[in-house]
């Protein structure tokens, strides 16, 4: 997975893909790259590490400007299953593709306050969420304390952050998961029954990925123009 989706040019598509395996492992200051000279270690070229690789659709609609107040309408790390399936079923993507696609949270890092909500202050009741493996919650808290001033201070998505694979869900079945959201998932038998099946199947969760990410990539917007050139409107 990665790179640039909308990027039709071999060395942007690189670039970013490249980015994107940076912002992951190293994300405290994104790196630049001189145009010509961009080298691979033998294990950031092993297919396996990526994940599946699928046909980009072409032909998709992308805006001429970039607004901040359209990012507010995308679902909260603290959604329950019913505001999830509401909000990707607006976009006509179902509980299916739900838990498929936050299988994508395989890769990355979450600062503290997207997750700060399970592990301080959870309710009334509890300080911690009591669905967290209580292992995995004291060693949250030991990288984000209450009151953290650390402004890069969080935690990788996963335990193999920067490999495409099906550990996401494993995690999750443990009570190893960052988000509220990520738990939601197992609040109802249909998509904790999905959740246990990508766990314990990479290959099929690599073969729903295609179709989900494919699926919400063709969500075409408001868009204006079909970009020749990536990194230009016209
Ligand atoms: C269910 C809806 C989703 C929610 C609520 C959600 C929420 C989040 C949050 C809170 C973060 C961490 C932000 C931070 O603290 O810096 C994040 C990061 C990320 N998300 Fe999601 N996400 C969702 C769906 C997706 C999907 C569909 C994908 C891709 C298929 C995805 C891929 C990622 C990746 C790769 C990162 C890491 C970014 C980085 O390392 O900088 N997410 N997401």
């Amino acid at each position: 997975m990665g790179g640039s989706q909308y990027c039709l040019d071999t060395v942007s598509s690189i670039k970013a893909f490249r980015r994107r395996a940076d912002a992951s492992v190293n994300w405290a200051e994104p790196p630049s790259y001189p145009a010509t000279t961009i080298s691979f270690s033998e294990d950031e070229t092993n297919p396996d590490r990526y994940g599946p690789t699928w046909e980009v659709p072409k032909g998709r609609k992308d805006g001429r400007i970039s607004k901040a107040i359209e990012t507010r309408q995308l679902p909260a790390p603290t959604f329950n299953i019913s505001q999830l399936q509401q909000s990707f079923g607006q976009r006509g993507l179902s509980m299916h593709d739900l838990v498929v696609l936050s299988g994508g949270h395989t890769l990355g890092f979450a600062h503290c306050s997207s997750f700060q909500n399970r592990i301080h202050n959870f309710n009334l009741q509890k300080q911690v969420d009591p669905t967290l493996n209580p292992s995995f919650a004291a060693s949250l808290n030991v990288i984000c304390p209450a009151h953290n001033k650390v402004k890069n201070a969080g935690a990788t998505m996963d335990a193999t952050t920067t490999y495409f694979d099906n550990v996401y869900y494993k995690m999750l079945m443990q009570g190893q998961s960052l988000f509220s959201f990520d738990q939601a998932l197992l609040t109802t038998p249909s998509s904790k029954k999905l959740v246990a099946k990508y766990a314990s199947s990479m290959e099929e969760y690599e073969r729903a990925f295609v179709k989900s990410i494919i699926k919400m990539s063709s969500i075409s917007g408001n868009g204006k123009e079909v970009r020749h050139n990536c990194r230009r409107v016209r």
